[in-house]
């Protein structure tokens, strides 16, 4: 089933976005060069032709939707795959470990980086979010791009986890060319540790992202009218991102629920954006 997630462009700009400083102010600017995209899009050129399924989330298995992808058709994947951790418990109690259960994790990691690699234009990178059990399969996986990088996302607070409390989630970075960054909007550098306050109270998916660190990634990252896409949009986090900076999204989320939930969101950006700021300094500095 698809909902089409539709992100009417002139709609987005009447976003309350007063309270993000420097970043908005380059949001806007985006925006504005966004409009000049539509029109070299609505000349049909230079796009790739993603057809309807340009701006839709596609309630399906990834597996079964990636293949339905034009060759070099996204320009930036942002995505958050479920962190699974191949252990098994026994009697609710005992934790057995299997250092072979490790081949599921990198055939699944492999089989979306196979994809990947067709699907992406050759300069375009990719972040993947994951935990510390997760990166060691990723790592390998993407071994061979010519760019990796362990970004770490540092949450501010503690959460779960003995006898360390756990306060960051991990991110790849993965690109088979040189890549530099956007410098042009006042960020001179990215720093490996980003620091944002997770989603609060206003959660609505169990492993949310807050969408201001996935829309620093793609101002970083991507172009105004670029295609971003996300396979595992859970809450639909990525999609808002890419239409609060004036780009494209496409991507899949198996669970109906969810997909629901993500199609809402996406309409709702109509009302007042919520805002949380970033928390701690190592944030990228310079802004506004
Ligand atoms: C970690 S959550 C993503 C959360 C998202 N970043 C957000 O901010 O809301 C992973 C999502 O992937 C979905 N999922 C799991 N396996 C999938 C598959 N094979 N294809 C598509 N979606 C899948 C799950 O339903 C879940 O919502």
């Amino acid at each position: 089933m698809t909902y089409a997630v539709v992100s009417p462009l002139d709609t987005i700009q009447t976003v309350d976005v007063s309270r993000n400083n420097g970043v908005i102010r380059r949001v806007r600017r985006n925006m504005a060069k966004e409009k000049q995209m539509q029109n070299i899009i609505s000349a049909g050129q230079e796009r790739p032709s993603l057809g309807a399924k340009a701006n839709t989330i596609q309630c399906a298995d990834c597996f079964d939707f990636l293949p339905s992808l034009p060759d070099a058709s996204v320009d930036l994947i942002i995505t958050d795959p479920p962190y699974s951790t191949p252990t098994v418990t026994s009697f609710g109690r005992t934790l057995v470990k299997n250092v072979g259960d490790f081949s599921i994790q990198e055939t699944y990691i492999k089989m979306l980086k196979t994809e990947f690699e067709r699907i992406l234009k050759p300069s375009a990178p990719m972040f993947m979010f994951c935990d510390d059990s997760y990166y060691p399969s990723i790592f390998r996986a993407f071994y061979n791009w010519h760019s990796i990088q362990m970004l770490v996302w540092d949450k501010g607070k503690i959460g779960m986890g003995s006898p360390f409390r756990k306060r960051h989630e991990l991110i790849v970075y993965a690109n088979r060319s040189v890549l530099d960054y956007n410098r042009t909007d006042g960020i001179t550098h990215y720093p490996t540790v980003l620091c944002y306050k997770p989603v609060g109270q206003s959660r609505i998916h169990g492993a949310q992202k807050p969408v201001e660190l996935v829309r620093d990634l793609i101002l970083g990252f991507s172009q105004p009218g670029d295609v971003v896409a996300d396979f595992f949009m859970g809450s639909g986090t990525t999609a808002e991102a890419a239409l609060l900076t004036g780009r494209s999204f496409i991507g899949s989320e198996i669970s109906e629920e969810y997909c629901r939930i993500a199609e809402e969101r996406i309409h709702a950006l109509r009302s007042p954006a919520q805002n949380t700021a970033e928390i701690c300094h190592t944030a990228p500095k310079n802004r506004g």
